[in-house]
């Protein structure tokens, strides 16, 4: 059996490259062998892909060329990083996948949802995630936070009824797949949102034995 997937999704400012940080950590206090990426991004070429499409020189984008590149990052990550370190034995913990595509470009652009689907499915070849965290949080919270670390970039730039959708997107996905995809409120203080976190993964470990 392959190693376990782990990806963690939300909207922005929801602290997710902090707990990313705090479950590697964990797992490797435990001698659990884990890799931690990220989406876009990942590989060479996802890296090049995510410039391009975070950067605001690309502002007049199209959502059509946006999914597509997007897809292009992932179809590449998984093929040459995802998936061949969780042949070998390796966690995979990674922060965004699938669910922020339907999130983004299906609620927030109004993309086919459909399509997005088939999409997802050709460019992961149908690899979906053991557990995946949601971090939500309220989306003035949350770019509030992420301003204060960052300027914006071409998503965190959006108006907020953008913002808005693709939060009500990720619930809605959380409502639909329950067993995956566990709602976390990112608002609480950090070590809690870790520990629930922790909780969460024990759990997977345990289920796969
Ligand atoms: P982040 O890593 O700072 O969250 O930035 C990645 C940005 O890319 C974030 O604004 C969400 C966006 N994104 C999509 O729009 N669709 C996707 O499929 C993924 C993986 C990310």
């Amino acid at each position: 059996m392959r190693a376990p997937f782990i990806t963690f999704e939300g909207p922005e400012g929801g602290g997710k490259t902090t707990q990313v940080a705090l479950l590697e950590r964990a797992l490797l206090d435990r001698d659990i062998r884990c890799q931690v990426t990220r989406e876009p991004g990942g590989t060479e070429l996802a890296n090049s892909l995510r410039k391009v499409l975070l950067s605001v020189a690309t502002h007049g984008m199209g959502a059509k060329a946006e999914l597509l590149l997007m897809l292009a990052a992932r179809a590449d990550h998984v093929q040459r990083l995802i998936r061949p370190g969780l042949d070998e034995g390796t966690t995979v913990i990674c922060d965004r996948f699938v669910d922020s595509t339907v999130a983004y470009q299906g609620a927030g652009r109004g993309l086919d949802m459909g399509l997005i689907g088939k999409l997802n499915h050709f460019a992961t070849s149908g690899l979906v995630p053991d557990l995946t965290l949601l971090l939500d949080v309220p989306v003035e919270v949350g770019l509030k936070r992420a301003a204060r670390t960052s300027r914006p970039d071409r998503f965190e730039g959006q108006a907020l009824d953008f913002h808005q959708r693709l939060r009500e997107a990720f619930r809605q996905l959380a409502e639909r797949e329950p067993e995956r995809i566990k709602i976390l409120d990112a608002r609480q203080p950090e070590e809690e949102t870790a520990r629930q976190v922790l909780e969460q993964v024990d759990k997977l470990l345990r289920e796969r034995g």
